[in-house]
């Protein structure tokens, strides 16, 4: 499978654990684990009939993997080690979480890919004591952070919650890549815009917080 998201995700997915994927679509991050040589049980669950009978098919030469049709945990009567959570918007990550939070407290490991608002999402897991313990970055076409999180408590900066505290710490060349990019898209917006426009702040504070972190 060809996919450098899925590819990186399935990487954090310990050989001798269990893992739900929550929204599997496809199924494809299942079939990589699988592919790697993780044998332990997979749970792939969908809130739609279609996408879960796509990973069923999909996904019909392997063994030890229950399919359930649920909307986030609801239905997932079976703990797994890790829950999975990717390529689905902040707010639906919050409520399902939030829907379902026994069920998460007891994974070893959450791992998280939201589309956007991934600063209201650390904001979110701090606040609901949820640790973040890893993180990294990705050019797939597009840029996706990938969250690792573990239940408990941590403080974070404003600046660690913006940009991410192992991002932050690592800086790698995808990281600076992305942020160069924003500046420029920032900019390209900035200067459409009239001097009184109200976005016009908030986007230059946005610009200093960036151009400040790049260069500390
Ligand atoms: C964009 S796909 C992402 C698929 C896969 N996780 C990935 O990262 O490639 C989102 C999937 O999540 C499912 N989904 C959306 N909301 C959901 C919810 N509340 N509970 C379970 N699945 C959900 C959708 O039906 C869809 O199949």
């Amino acid at each position: 499978m060809k996919s450098k998201r899925l590819n990186a995700i399935a990487d954090l997915i310990n050989k001798n654990y269990s893992f739900t994927d929550i929204g599997c679509d496809h199924g494809y991050l299942a079939m990589i684990v699988r592919e790697s040589g993780n044998r332990n049980l997979i749970i792939c669950s969908d809130d739609k009939i279609g996408p879960l009978n796509n990973a069923r098919r999909n996904l019909e030469n392997y063994d030890n993997i229950l399919f359930v049709l649920s909307d986030g945990a609801k239905e997932i009567k079976k703990q797994t080690d890790i829950a999975v959570l990717a390529g689905l918007g902040f707010q639906t990550v919050r409520k399902i979480i939030s829907e379902s939070l026994a069920y998460f407290r007891k994974c070893k490991k959450i791992i998280i890919q939201v589309n956007q608002n991934v600063d209201l999402l650390r904001r979110w897991l701090l606040e609901n004591e949820f640790k973040i313990v890893d993180e990294m970055i990705i050019l797939e076409y597009k840029y996706y952070e990938i969250l690792v999180v573990e239940n408990g408590k941590t403080e974070l900066s404003e600046e660690q919650i913006i940009f991410g505290p192992y991002l932050l710490k690592e800086k790698s060349k995808a990281f600076r890549d992305y942020y160069h990019k924003q500046i420029k898209k920032i900019n390209l917006i900035i200067n459409k815009l009239n001097p009184e426009h109200p976005d016009r702040i908030k986007l230059e504070e946005k610009l200093l917080k960036i151009r400040k972190m790049l260069k500390d």
